[in-house]
């Protein structure tokens, strides 16, 4: 496995290869939510690239960059044991030298959720994301739901730059009791990680109600909202049913904002998200609704489709 630490390497080593290239980007403290990204990668790709690189611009002041989990040797055993090509591992000044000032922003769809809560994030993805797709000139890059509004706007850019990468959307990986996987879990004591099992039962709870044909989308946001407060631990930073290909707002909590209350229409698949602090600590899940959309396919079809 080759492990590159500069953009220069990682260029020259690119010109090296040719085939389909799949690119799983990520910042590390790996678990099996990202090795299941790239075993998608290795199955559809000739060559994989893997990169882990905690980018400073996406995390705001106060935010946890320098406490988020940094565990390189480890990884990078993982990455060789699952099969990849090459490692790219670049420094921050790497990346953002000395006179820095070029960033790209897309600007609609990440003015809300999580857009809403942390302003400058997703100019910072989407900045370190057009540049790594720069340097390893992707077939297919590779990215997680449970980022689901990450996904949506990397499409955008994508769409909107012209960018011929395709975009693979690989559901979330999940702990055997429901949690979904984050690099983030590990900040969470016994306690808390005991209760946060209440965002994927709140999601469970409303994923229900919807096949049993409920539409208005407060009752929706309302089961998830009773399952979270049922556990003293947990604050809700919001719940939000949105459109799955647009984002388009319907509801969210705690606005107490229901839009149209109604649903678009029967067939307009949904994405319902939510963020629930623990102490300092924020953790996101999400679903499509109907739950049959949560699949490789589905995902792909209707999350950020546009
Ligand atoms: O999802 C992540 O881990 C990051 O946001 C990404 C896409 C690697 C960009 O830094």
């Amino acid at each position: 496995m080759h492990i590159l630490h500069t953009p220069e390497a990682l260029i020259a080593y690119r010109k090296t290869v040719s085939g389909t290239i799949g690119l799983v980007p990520t910042m590390g403290a790996l678990h099996a939510g990202h090795l299941s990204l790239v075993e998608h990668a290795r199955d559809d790709n000739r060559h994989v690239i893997t990169t882990i690189f905690v980018n400073p611009t996406q995390f705001g002041q106060g935010e946890d960059f320098a406490a988020y989990p940094r565990t390189l040797d480890a990884d990078l055993q993982k990455l060789a044991d699952a099969g990849v090509d090459a490692v790219f591992t670049p420094t921050p000044d790497n990346m953002y030298p000395q006179g820095y000032q070029t960033y790209v922003t897309v600007e609609h769809i990440t003015q809300q959720l999580e857009g809403a809560m942390r302003p400058t994030h997703f100019r910072g993805v989407t900045t370190i994301v057009n540049k790594l797709f720069n340097l390893a000139q992707p077939t297919i890059a590779y990215f997680g739901q449970k980022d689901a509004q990450q996904v949506c706007v990397i499409r955008r850019m994508v769409r909107d730059l012209h960018i011929p990468t395709e975009i693979a959307i690989i559901p979330t990986a999940r702990e055997a009791d429901g949690l979904a996987m984050s690099s983030r879990n590990v900040y969470l004591s016994g306690e808390q990680r005991a209760s946060a099992v209440c965002l994927s039962r709140g999601m469970m709870r409303a994923s229900a109600l919807y096949h049993e044909g409920e539409r208005q989308p407060h009752r929706l946001l309302q089961a998830v909202a009773d399952e979270i407060d049922n556990e003293p631990l947990a604050q809700i930073d919001y719940i939000a049913v949105n459109t799955a290909r647009t984002l388009a707002p319907i509801a969210v909590i705690p606005d107490m904002d229901w839009g149209r209350g109604d649903m678009p229409n029967d067939d307009e698949p949904l994405l319902l998200s939510l963020t629930v602090r623990f102490g300092k600590t924020r953790l996101l899940d999400n679903t499509l609704l109907p739950h049959h959309l949560n699949t490789r396919a589905g995902l792909t079809q209707f999350l950020g489709a546009g």
